[in-house]
């Protein structure tokens, strides 16, 4: 037996650098890289000075080798805190310390590449470091290897993470998102202390319940101001992530998939690659954040010609007509819709054979016989003929026992052998995993894409995964996501104009690695305004707006059974990607006439609001709002939403701090035609009046900064919408 005492070679800093921030690490020729800092910009040439180790005395009763934290910590060796690195060969190597490490500076120097090599364990791990020089996005993954000789034991990792961050002292709460179907992105604010923070989700999708990404705060940061961290598991299953406080004050916060026992498991030879965990810093605290990982985001969309096109303003039939689809009906509904300004029009469930309930018929990917007598070609031709986009509603990993698939494959579901088939919404998943499953949905998909004029897909998933066991009887909620990415980039292949929504019992299936092939995401199933709100809210923290499916939809909402005004529904709808969920052909005049006005007030300003930055703020007293434009622009869209009766005499005036001083500011309330005069605000004063003017009111920029606009003493559940018009 042979030990190896751990005499440190020489240290090298080696730092990537963005506009706003900077990381260092502490390279040495024999062990992971240390971490010395990721945080605000440093100069170029900053470095510590002396390594890590020269710098701080052992404290009592600790092992004479002192371990700091490292880019990949180990487990065994040294290092007390999570691991990056969980893995056994049937019992045995189940340490793990790299001893030897090289480095590699990409010729721009924004990418590292560190490959660390553990020869008693038989690993090899290699860390791509990647900081974007204008957005501050750092994008980092973690490949793995099993390097020990063919015939060896298969290695069982239950955790890897894919980054392992570091987090200076200073940070005391981490804000995350919990919720549930219908409240998505419910915010959650906990304290950091000594106790390990973590979050984990077993759903086998990317869950309401369980957001795979999280900011980290620093005291005195604001929606402005102040020193805040973010990152996010790209990925779309089931994921993990601690922040676990250290002994030397800062904290390590580590993101990767959660892994069902037995789930990974590597050959001699073979390699896994974690998902990608984007992460960002700013100063300029939860907006400054938000717009990093909008700018991020708006690099990786998929947009086919390069560019995004207007987004354009969709009807969705699932609450005008849920199952009951009848043809003629449809096609009122497409002309209804039509005539207010819509662009593109979704057939939601309900389509395909047998479908009349939510009992039976998912798999059955072929138009009902009886609906469609002859295909979807008439309404699809209906619908293209009267200048719309035609969409169609898919499940594809989805299968009723009560369908023809199931009948002819029942072993296609994933299943646990012994243990009851667990249904949710009378559904079963499909191992998509398995060829013959993938390509059945892909022939029967593809075959529709091709002989009809469909443009667009919602892609829906309505249910988590459970007994999710593949047909050898192993775990298989990690096979799905890959297998699903697989089959939505074969259908982008085959039709590369396609675009896909990204939709999964409303907003369970929101994240950064199906969003690298999907184009949309359906938010929430809760239309009601109100709660939109709050989720939209939570949604911008991370994702732009331009993707964020925003439906007006009726009153009262089928969600929630309240009432709001066609004013404040619109209002809510207007800065996302705007659709129409109500039946629009048994509108009254007045509501039409207003609908039409929020389409046409939409397409007036998506061009803006969907490329530019959004602020979010709160005015206190019920009321929250947001700001689109660009830092030094000319033209910002200010929307406030009061959600419930002031209880304050005045309003707080709202401050702008990202106006420019020096520049001088034309306001103007923004308002569809048509609509009534109370939904546009309430109390008269000669200031909001004026507003509505055509010379609007013109307030110097230094001023809106810091003394603010005033907000007019709104009634609930009522919007104030003003451009700031820079002179
Ligand atoms: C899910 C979606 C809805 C709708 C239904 C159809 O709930 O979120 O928008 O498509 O499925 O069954």
């Amino acid at each position: 037996m042979v030990t190896t005492a751990l005499p440190h070679s020489r240290a090298e800093f080696v730092a990537l650098h963005s506009r706003h921030s900077s990381l260092v690490l502490e390279c040495h020729a024999d062990e992971a890289p240390l971490w010395r800092y990721w945080g605000p910009r440093l100069h170029a040439g900053a470095t510590p000075g002396l390594p890590l180790r020269d710098s701080r005395p052992l404290p009592s009763f600790m092992l004479d080798h002192d371990q700091p934290l490292s880019a990949m910590p180990g487990f065994g060796v040294g290092w007390f805190g999570q691991s990056a690195l969980l893995a056994h060969r049937n019992g045995r190597d189940f340490a793990f310390a790299p001893q030897r490490c090289t480095w590699q500076l990409a010729d721009d120097g924004q990418a590292l590449t560190l490959t660390l090599h553990d020869d008693v364990a038989d690993l090899r791990a290699t860390l791509q470091l990647a900081l974007h020089a204008h957005t501050d996005v750092l994008r980092v993954q973690t490949t793995l290897t099993n390097t020990a000789d063919t015939g060896s034991d298969a290695l069982d990792i239950s955790w890897l993470a894919a980054a392992t961050l570091p987090l200076p002292s200073h940070c005391t709460q981490v804000r995350s998102y919990a919720g549930q179907h219908m409240v998505e992105f419910l915010l959650q604010v906990d304290d950091l202390t000594r106790s390990t923070w973590r979050r984990e989700n077993r759903r086998g999708r990317t869950s309401q319940d369980c957001f795979p990404g999280a900011v980290v705060c620093t005291p005195g940061s604001t929606e402005d101001s102040g020193l805040v961290f973010g990152a996010h598991l790209a990925w779309s299953g089931n994921h993990q992530q601690n922040i676990e406080w250290l002994h030397d004050g800062q904290y390590q916060w580590q993101l990767g998939e959660w892994l069902a026992p037995g789930e990974l498991r590597l050959a001699p030879g073979a390699s896994v690659q974690t998902p990608e965990v984007v992460a960002s810093l700013s100063t300029q605290g939860l907006n400054g954040l938000a717009a990093n990982f909008h700018s991020e985001l708006r690099r990786r969309l998929p947009w086919h010609g390069g560019a995004m096109k207007p987004r354009p303003v969709h009807l969705n039939t699932w609450e005008a007509l849920y199952f009951n689809h009848q043809l003629p009906d449809l096609m009122d509904l497409a002309d209804a819709a039509a005539s207010v300004g819509v662009e593109r029009f979704v057939l939601d469930d309900g389509w395909f054979q047998g479908r009349h309930n939510d009992r039976a018929a998912l798999g059955d990917w072929w138009a009902d016989g009886q609906k469609y007598p002859q295909g979807l070609q008439p309404l699809a031709a209906h619908v293209v003929a009267r200048g719309m986009e035609f969409g169609l509603w898919f499940e594809p990993e989805m299968v009723n026992p009560d369908s023809d698939l199931y009948r002819a494959h029942p072993d296609w579901a994933l299943q646990i052998s012994g243990r009851p088939m667990l249904t949710a919404r009378n559904q079963l998943v499909l191992d998509i995993s398995r060829p013959e499953v993938s390509s059945y949905l892909f022939d029967k998909m593809h075959a529709l894409l091709s002989a009809l004029p469909i443009s667009y897909i919602k892609w829906d998933h309505n249910r988590d995964l459970a007994c999710a066991a593949n047909a050898q009887g192993q775990a298989a909620w990690r096979a799905q996501v890959p297998a699903a990415y697989a089959l939505m980039d074969r259908l982008r292949a085959a039709h590369p104009a396609l675009e896909i929504e990204s939709c999964s019992g409303g907003g369970g299936r929101i994240d950064f690695g199906v969003l690298q092939r999907t184009h949309r995401v359906w938010t929430s199933d809760c239309i009601d305004a109100l709660s939109r709100v709050d989720i939209q809210r939570g949604f911008l923290q991370f994702f732009p707006p331009e993707i964020m499916g925003a439906h007006i939809g009726t009153a009262p909402a089928h969600s929630t059974g309240r009432t709001q005004a066609m004013a404040f529904r619109g209002a809510v709808a207007l800065p996302g990607h705007l659709g129409v969920e109500l039946d629009v052909r048994h509108l009254d005049d007045n509501t039409r006439t207003q609908l039409k006005g929020w389409i046409a007030l939409y397409k007036a300003w998506r061009g803006h609001v969907h490329q530019s930055q959004v602020w979010l703020g709160d005015a206190d007293d019920h009321t929250v709002w947001q700001l689109h434009g660009q830092a030094g622009g000319a033209d910002f869209l200010l929307l406030a939403y009061r959600s419930a009766p002031s209880s304050q005499r005045y309003m707080r005036a709202v401050r702008l701090p990202m106006l420019q001083a020096d520049q001088r500011y034309r306001l103007r309330v923004v308002a569809p035609e048509g609509l009534p005069e109370d939904q546009l605000y309430c109390g008269s004063a000669p200031f909001f009046d004026a507003l509505r003017g055509a010379d609007g009111v013109v307030v110097d920029g230094s001023w809106l900064q810091h003394a603010g606009l005033p907000l007019p003493r709104n009634k609930a559940e009522t919007a104030f919408i003003v451009h700031l018009q820079r002179l």
